[in-house]
């Protein structure tokens, strides 16, 4: 059965590589503010006993979220057989511990809204920290894409002699895959968050990687607080200037 991709506003240059590759059909819908702000949505695709695949990164999360919700449950009333979530960006993962009394772990939340819509998800390397895989928080079956592969390839190519370094603990899950993949080193630094646009990073010994040229690995860039810290660190150490990658570039102000 093909299946029908439903291309949510803002996905569409993303929608355009996945119709050819999985010969799926394109799903016809309008939606659009009412002036007070309200979602109209109109599904133009017969969808019964089919297939389906909501296609939304979720950066921005708050303003998606009813809509897309809204979208699945009309394609669930509407006879489809099952309605998947492609979303390269899963957000509300970093709030994933109560880390003073009374906060709340919205991870979990987000997590239950997107379950009581969906059949499966699929996504990029989303935040796992504390929680160590996807499966202890979402109930549906989901399928996580690694960026690694992609990211290893493309630092093989355009840069000499890298050293990956990774900001934070947390990156090492992928820059160490990173670094094996590239046959490259790796070094990982460590954080403290302060604040939404406060961190103080402390280095880590790259004193025998001088003349690499450092790669910095992060899975998020926000604010992109972490990753000018860390230039700021590393500019006048090494003889190279460094690359930024970032998996979800989600870009706050
Ligand atoms: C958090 O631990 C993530 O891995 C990123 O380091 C973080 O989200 C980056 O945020 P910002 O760009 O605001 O520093």
């Amino acid at each position: 059965m093909k299946p029908i991709i439903f291309t949510l506003p803002g996905n569409e240059a993303f929608a355009t590589g996945l119709y050819k590759q999985l010969n799926s059909e394109t799903g016809d819908f309008i939606i659009r503010p009412f002036p007070d702000g309200e979602t109209y949505l109109r599904v133009g695709t017969e969808v019964k006993d089919k297939e389906v695949i909501l296609l939304d990164s979720l950066v921005n999360p708050n303003v998606k979220i009813l809509p897309l919700l809204f979208l699945a449950n009309t394609l669930k009333e509407q006879g489809a057989q099952r309605v998947g979530l492609l979303t390269p960006y899963l957000p509300y993962m970093r709030q994933d511990k109560s880390f003073r009394s009374g906060e709340s772990v919205t991870t979990r939340h987000f997590a239950q809204l997107l379950c009581s819509a969906f059949d499966w998800l699929i996504t990029v390397d989303p935040h796992l920290h504390r929680f160590t895989s996807l499966d202890q928080v979402y109930t549906i079956p989901n399928r996580v894409v690694p960026s690694a592969p992609k990211l290893a390839d493309w630092i093989d190519c355009q840069v000499k002699d890298p050293l990956i370094i990774g900001p934070d603990s947390e990156s090492k899950q992928w820059v160490s895959e990173i670094a094996r993949l590239a046959k490259a080193p790796y070094a990982v630094f460590s954080k403290q968050r302060l604040g939404d646009r406060q961190v103080t990073l402390e280095m880590s010994d790259v004193s025998s990687y001088l003349d690499c040229t450092p790669v910095l690995v992060d899975d998020i860039i926000s604010t992109g607080t972490t990753m000018i810290n860390a230039i700021e660190l590393l500019k006048d150490k090494f003889s190279q200037k460094p690359i930024c990658l970032g998996i979800h570039a989600v870009f706050n102000g």
